[in-house]
């Protein structure tokens, strides 16, 4: 049986230059989709899964992330004496237990393999999950678990993966694509941000991971890749020289909110899952899309 997944990271550095002004002053990752922000998403995903454990990795203007996973009394004492119990325990269910937390920050902006070496220390020698929260992936369940579940037959790394058109594969990194069924095949080699004709296939890495802790080393003597930033791809390409990987092509879509057109798109669909509003929602679409009023 491999070693459990316990810790999860979640880089959140990122400047979030594409939402300019929403981001000025605001984390990125605190946009929110309907009405819950997209890093308490990838956590939810997380716990899910059975993590325990949840790693930051911020930089400056991040604060908020680390006070969204706090308990705020104020609000707290707020709610129970108006009586909104369900709001107030909902509050209380999205919180990481007390201790299970962990922000350290990235100072410098040199890519997500740098964000991710950024957790070595809190993470120590295990194997750990890694989240982007701005693929907000929709599944049933949630990737990580179907993630984990190829981890506890084969204990290799694990990557999800999803097919994409080939407008935008150069986006994203790809995988080659070995013997093996959609719930864990072999990936034969990674290419970060590959032009159309260089790309091992129309399969991207949709930001969920599952790593041995020999990334970190790997990732230290990594020089920079695409876009002149340190990679973690290119450190999983040298990794798979001595440990296999395994790719899981999930039952889901991902939603890329670091565009704009995924954020819309991602609000839409979680809009329209969600019980409480989506009648009403359905009929404010359908006049937009009949152009009354608009
Ligand atoms: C990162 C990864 C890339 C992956 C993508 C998913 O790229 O480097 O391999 O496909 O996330 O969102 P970034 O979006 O940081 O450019």
């Amino acid at each position: 049986m491999p070693k459990k997944v316990r810790i999860a990271v979640f880089p959140v550095a990122g400047l979030g230059t594409r939402f300019l002004p929403a981001t000025k002053a605001m984390p990125k990752e605190m946009l929110p989709v309907v009405d819950r922000p997209l890093i308490q998403y990838a956590v939810d995903e997380a716990k899910e899964a059975g993590i325990e454990h949840f790693v930051f990795i911020t930089g400056r203007n991040k604060g908020v992330i680390e006070d969204h996973f706090d308990r705020q009394f104020e609000l707290e004492s707020t709610l129970k004496a108006r009586g909104k119990l369900e709001a107030l325990k909902s509050l209380q269910d999205d919180l990481p237990k007390p201790g299970q937390t962990s922000f350290t920050r990235q100072q410098e902006p040199l890519g997500l393999g740098h964000a991710v070496w950024c957790a070595r220390d809190i993470v120590g020698n295990e194997p750990f999950a890694l989240l982007l929260p701005d693929m907000l992936i929709k599944s049933d369940p949630g990737v990580l678990s179907q993630m984990i579940d190829a981890y506890q037959k084969t204990g290799n790394n694990v990557i999800a993966v999803e097919e994409t058109d080939p407008a935008g594969i150069s986006s994203y990194g790809v995988v080659g694509r070995g013997t093996g069924p959609d719930t864990g095949f072999e990936i034969t080699k990674m290419v970060e941000k590959p032009r159309p004709e260089d790309a091992p296939s129309n399969l991207i890495i949709s930001g969920r991971y599952i790593l041995q802790p020999e990334i970190f080393g790997l990732i230290e003597n990594q020089p920079k890749g695409a876009g002149g930033e340190i990679q973690i791809t290119d450190a999983m390409q040298k990794l798979m020289e001595q440990q296999k990987f395994t790719g899981v092509k999930y039952n889901g879509r991902a939603f890329d909110c670091g565009s704009k057109i995924g954020f819309l798109t991602a609000n839409i669909v979680f809009a329209l899952d969600r019980k409480d509003i989506s009648h009403a929602f359905m009929e404010e679409l359908q006049i937009v899309a009949s152009n009354e009023n608009t």
